[in-house]
């Protein structure tokens, strides 16, 4: 028996990849078909996949033209299928000519016609609603959104608005298809939703009026520094039916939420006890660190480390105490300690301190160690009493990071979903109760 084998996305399924399964079953007597994993097409930097995995299986079963369906995880998995199935043939469209002589080794290659005039990108072009994004803010954060938004789809950014206009013709200058707005309504006008950048201490009101004009929003995180501020917009938003996404960059980031979920699955048992550090030695006249301007180590970088701790051990802590070190009115340096009914968390984070940036979550029966920087997690091992078990995990992560949460929150306006399990709106309001309960000095011990 000649056995082929090709793979694919086989996303939106159409004509051309009939087309090629039917070719390639043709080149043998059994045909089997890799389908990407969603895991995998993401760590490619393929974001935009519309069907999910299993759904993309069902649509190559319902060709009734593969006799075998497998699934692509990792890449070199072509070699090791092609010997774990006795492959023959391996037949791929006439798109990748080329890219995989390297079996040749292990078996024959063919490259097959591709059909012209159809791809899945083109239809979920054709298909795709556009949310278009207007920038307010347009500072350090907000350079770095148009290389990011490119490699999403479904979002264009339309507008930026600046209050300072110099900043504004800066920023539209650098990218030219970005409309210079003159007054904040110009940007409402031509947006449906807003990405917010500005100063801490304007994200109430910046957030609370382009609610009230009807626009999505992405805050930059510290979303607000006020639990009843956070709630009350939370409300507003779901009174009007829009999204409001705090930006948390590791929230969204892949390899932190596999190592979220993997631990809520207990593989290193109960948590008992979480550390968290983050430092950033930053120019002291930066606006880090004016009071004025809502500076300080924690207001800065407080929601990093408190994302594992809120997802790991909830938001129903018995206490909170806080050791700061301070200077010309902020916090350079803040250690929290946190005592929850089962647990014991810690976080440090530092603007005048450098501290190890590492993440270290221990629990009953191993624990879980992410090295600096942890807050842009792309490894992270498990180990246990027994080496032997230990265990190491690679990712990418891709960017400036920033394309993972504008692909949540373009994918929750599309799909009309609410709120985001990656954040969800109760951490995110504990987050900024935490950052309350700093401002009113509320168990806060300077060193
Ligand atoms: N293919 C083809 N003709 C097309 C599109 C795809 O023969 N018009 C082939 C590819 O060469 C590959 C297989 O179908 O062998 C699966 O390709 P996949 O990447 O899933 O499809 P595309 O439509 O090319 O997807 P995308 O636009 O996301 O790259």
């Amino acid at each position: 028996m000649k056995k082929v084998i090709t793979y694919g996305t086989y996303d939106l399924l159409h004509q051309g990849h009939i087309n090629l399964l039917r070719r390639a079953k043709d080149l043998g007597d059994y045909l089997i078909v890799g389908v990407t994993n969603d895991n995998f097409d993401r760590e490619r930097g393929k974001l935009n996949v519309r069907n999910n995995v299993l759904e993309r299986v069902e649509a190559v079963k319902a060709t009734g033209l593969a006799d075998k369906i497998i699934i692509e995880d990792y890449v070199g998995q072509k070699i090791d299928d092609i010997q774990k199935y006795d492959v023959d043939v391996f037949a791929i469209g006439s798109d990748w000519e080329g890219k995989f002589d390297y079996l040749k080794e292990f078996c024959e290659v063919v490259y097959l016609p591709r059909t012209e005039g159809i791809s899945s990108t083109m239809l979920r072009e054709e298909t795709q609603e556009i949310v278009r994004l207007g920038i307010l803010g347009c500072g350090r954060v907000a350079q770095r959104v148009p290389s990011e938004v490119k490699v999403v789809s479904g979002v264009e950014i339309v507008g930026a608005y600046d209050i300072d206009s110099s900043i504004t013709k800066a920023y539209t200058d650098r990218f030219p298809n970005i409309i210079l707005c003159r007054e904040l309504q110009n940007l409402y006008d031509c947006s449906d939703a807003i990405y917010i950048a500005t100063p801490h201490a304007s994200h109430y009101t910046d957030i609370k009026q382009a609610l009230n004009a009807g626009k999505h929003v992405l805050c930059e995180t510290p979303m607000v520094l006020n639990g009843d501020q956070a709630k009350e917009l939370y409300h507003l938003a779901e009174d009007r039916e829009l999204i409001l996404m705090e930006a948390n960059k590791t929230a969204h980031c892949p390899a932190f939420n596999h190592l979220m979920v993997m631990i809520k699955s207990g593989v290193i048992g109960d948590v008992v006890d979480i550390e968290a550090s983050l430092s950033q030695l930053l120019d002291k006249s930066g606006r880090e660190f004016d009071k004025e301007q809502a500076g300080g180590a924690l207001f800065e970088q407080g929601s990093y480390p408190l994302l594992p701790i809120f997802k790991l051990c909830g938001i129903d802590y018995v206490n909170l105490d806080f050791y700061s070190k301070m200077e010309g009115g902020v916090d350079i340096y803040t250690r929290g300690v946190f005592r929850f009914p089962n647990a014991t968390c810690s976080f440090k984070v530092g603007l005048g301190v450098k501290t190890e940036g590492c993440l270290v979550i221990s629990g009953t029966k191993g624990y879980a160690y992410v090295p600096a920087p942890w807050w842009k997690t792309d490894y992270f091992e498990l180990r246990y009493e027994d080496q032997n078990d230990n265990k190491k995990f690679f990712y990418k992560w891709d960017g400036f990071g920033l394309r993972y949460e504008i692909q949540e929150f373009v994918s929750c306006i599309i799909n009309h979903r609410l709120s985001s399990a990656r954040l969800r709106r109760k951490e995110s309001i504990q987050m900024a109760t935490v950052m309350e309960q700093f401002s009113n000095s509320n168990n806060l011990n300077l060193i």
